[in-house]
């Protein structure tokens, strides 16, 4: 009985090799321990044996019990880890990212931005840059701004400290240090930094001093654009601004230019927008940017000829056309980052 044991055991570790799935794994388990099973018939063989003889061989008996619960449960461990990385369809590799993660994207402010600025590259104008931590020569100045106007008041911009002056080495020990009202800086240090011809678009954030509400907010952003070139004319400005609009809010879009004034610009106009496609607010005249012919004082303050260079200029409120555009009605959306707003525009 002790060599059919051994036996038994050799036979089953054998077969094992071959069990793969959960259905072999079963008939395996039934050809030993099932009621017809080999280790269950040596067992009932138990009866006809004598008194002396019986815990000899009970206690071998549950050796070889033993041995076939180990190759059971290590049988039970193969199938399943077969059966797992079947279901995956392939190796487990836990290092990759979970294929769940949520995808970030873009602001609606960003892919507001790069639709205009894609707008404005095809008629050549390229991206330019300044700080938003400016002098009050280059936002103010430099753009024929006098001292005395209501924009350059405490109550409307936000001055840096005087302390904050001396380190940031100003031009003149004493002069102001602002955070940039406007993009039209960003004018002025192209126009002192590059040789004409040159036309750019500067995005950028702007500062105020307003009290928020669904409009206005103290830090907001805006697209500068200027074209500095031999006779450039307002026939220009209407056909790069009329492209503009085009290009963003469709080809039934129109413009009109109204009168306006701004310091830097003559003769200066705010742009107005209609379109048949802005919902509530299709065919109604929207304002939407100021522009003009850059002043010639600018140009000459700015180091280049008013005789020999000219150039247009325009600004845009980057919230103003993305509210337009999707049809938000509060700018507070744009900043408090709430997943149910964003999401929208994913
Ligand atoms: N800087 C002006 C503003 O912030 C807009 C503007 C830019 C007007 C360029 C004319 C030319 O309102």
């Amino acid at each position: 009985m002790q060599l059919q044991l051994a036996q038994l055991v050799a036979a089953a570790t054998q077969e094992a090799v071959a069990v793969a799935t959960r259905a072999e794994l079963e008939a395996f388990k039934a050809r030993v321990v099932g009621p017809n099973g080999s280790l269950t018939q040596v067992m009932k063989g138990m009866a006809t044996l004598s008194k002396e003889e019986r815990p000899v061989v009970g206690k071998l008996i549950n050796e070889a019990k033993k041995s076939i619960e180990e190759i059971l449960a290590a049988l039970l461990v193969k199938v399943e880890n077969a059966e797992i990385a079947a279901a995956l369809g392939a190796a487990v590799d836990p290092t990759l990212p979970s294929p769940d993660a949520p995808a970030g994207s873009l602001h609606p402010l960003s892919r507001t931005r790069e639709r205009i600025l894609a707008s404005f590259r095809k008629l050549g104008f390229v991206v330019a840059d300044g700080p938003e931590v400016e002098t009050e020569w280059h936002c103010f100045d430099a753009l024929n701004t006098p001292a005395d106007h209501p924009a350059r008041d405490m109550q409307d911009t936000l001055y840096m400290p005087k302390a904050f002056r001396s380190a940031d080495a100003p031009r003149k020990a004493d002069e102001a240090i602002l955070l940039r009202t406007h993009t039209s800086s960003v004018q002025v240090r192209t126009m002192l930094s590059r040789q004409p011809p040159f036309r750019i678009v500067a995005p950028g954030r702007c500062f105020r001093r307003d009290a928020v509400d669904a409009t206005h907010s103290a830090n907001f952003h805006q697209v500068e654009g200027l074209w500095i070139d031999r006779h450039v004319t307002l026939a220009d400005l209407r056909g790069v601004l009329d492209f503009f609009v085009k290009e963003t809010f469709g080809a039934d879009a129109e413009i009109r230019l109204r009168p306006s004034f701004f310091p830097f610009t003559e003769p200066s106009f705010e742009m107005d927008l209609r379109s048949p496609n802005l919902g509530r607010l299709s065919n109604r005249w929207l304002e939407i940017m100021g522009c003009g012919l850059v002043d010639p004082k600018v140009l000459e303050l700015c180091g280049l000829d008013p005789d020999e260079w000219s150039g247009l200029a325009f600004g845009l409120g980057l919230e103003r056309i993305a509210m337009l555009v999707h049809g938000i009605d509060d700018i507070r959306h744009f900043y408090n980052n709430d997943t149910r707003f964003l999401r929208q525009f994913a």
